[in-house]
């Protein structure tokens, strides 16, 4: 695996890899790896028998300009020693480490990508700038690397649609793959912010996944009525927990519109804070 911090050392890499013919696939990343991370680049070597078919990208970058003035930007998990590790033993050929003067020369760039209506709510409307940020850099990432593919995780859902979204006006001609979210075995979707948690937060946080499991089996037994559904996770979680709901939402899955009955594809989105460490997850569910 080769390892670097440079726009032009990455670039170089990509072309030579395009000469051999290779397929480019990214997967951004802001570190601390887990096995969320992990499985996307075991996903990507499982899509061919030919192991060198592919030429897989990951980056590892805490983008300042996706987080808020009181989020967690200074404390968020960093390890790169133990990134390098991982990275390369699930079989990662370049890991693209850029400082934020590498990737933000003239400070914050002026230039921001905007993504209207799939960010007006959700993490859009409790984050405000989180998903400008987000659109800005993975479209630098995009330039930067000219990727094939790229995979985002699916813990991130409302980001994968804003990306997607993304994707489709700027005619970026790149495939955006959603990954499914991987999950500790009591239920709680992986994430680098679980490091935050306390032990009782820890341990009352698999509700979350919980009761998205009870929604969709309420809805696989008939109900379609949002409201009632958002109740019954509300009322789980209140009761079996001292986390705080930010939000319940059930929307259309493909373009995060409000919906009032069931059907198609939806997904049941959630954000909850466990003392001061905010946690999402979602499911998917098709009717
Ligand atoms: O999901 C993340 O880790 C980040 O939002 C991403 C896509 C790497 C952009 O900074």
């Amino acid at each position: 695996m080769k390892i670097t911090e440079y726009i032009n050392t990455l670039r170089e890499n990509v072309a030579v890899a395009r000469e051999q013919g290779k397929t480019v696939v990214l997967i951004p990343t802001m570190g601390f790896l887990h096995s969320g991370h992990l499985s996307m680049v075991e996903a990507v070597r499982k899509q061919d028998e030919d192991y060198e078919k592919f030429y897989i990208v990951m980056s590892i970058f805490v983008n300042p300009l996706q987080f808020g003035p009181n989020e967690d930007y200074d404390r968020y998990p960093r390890n790169l020693v133990r990134d390098t590790r991982l990275a390369q033993e699930a079989g990662v050929d370049l890991l693209f480490t850029p400082s934020v003067q590498e990737m933000y020369p003239d400070g914050p760039s002026l230039t921001r990508v905007n993504v209207a209506k799939v960010t007006d709510d959700l993490c859009g409307s409790h984050r405000p700038g989180h998903f400008e940020g987000v659109a800005t850099v993975v479209s630098k990432l995009f330039n930067i690397v000219l990727p094939d593919f790229a995979y985002f995780g699916q813990k991130d859902y409302q980001q994968y649609v804003v990306i997607k979204q993304m994707v489709k006006d700027l005619n970026i001609p790149v495939q955006v793959l959603l990954a499914p979210t991987v999950r500790e075995e009591d239920g709680l979707a992986m994430s680098s912010r679980n490091a935050y948690l306390r032990p009782e937060e820890r341990r009352q946080a698999p509700v979350l996944y919980r009761s998205l499991q009870e929604a969709a089996q309420l809805i696989a037994g008939g109900e379609r009525d949002v409201n009632v559904v958002r109740e019954k996770i509300r009322q789980r979680i209140t009761n079996e927990t001292n986390g705080k709901i930010e939000y319940i939402e059930i929307r259309r899955a493909d373009n995060l519109a409000k919906i009032e009955r069931i059907s198609g594809a939806v997904v049941i989105a959630l954000a909850v804070y466990f003392g001061s460490t905010r946690l999402i997850d979602n499911i998917l569910v098709e009717v």
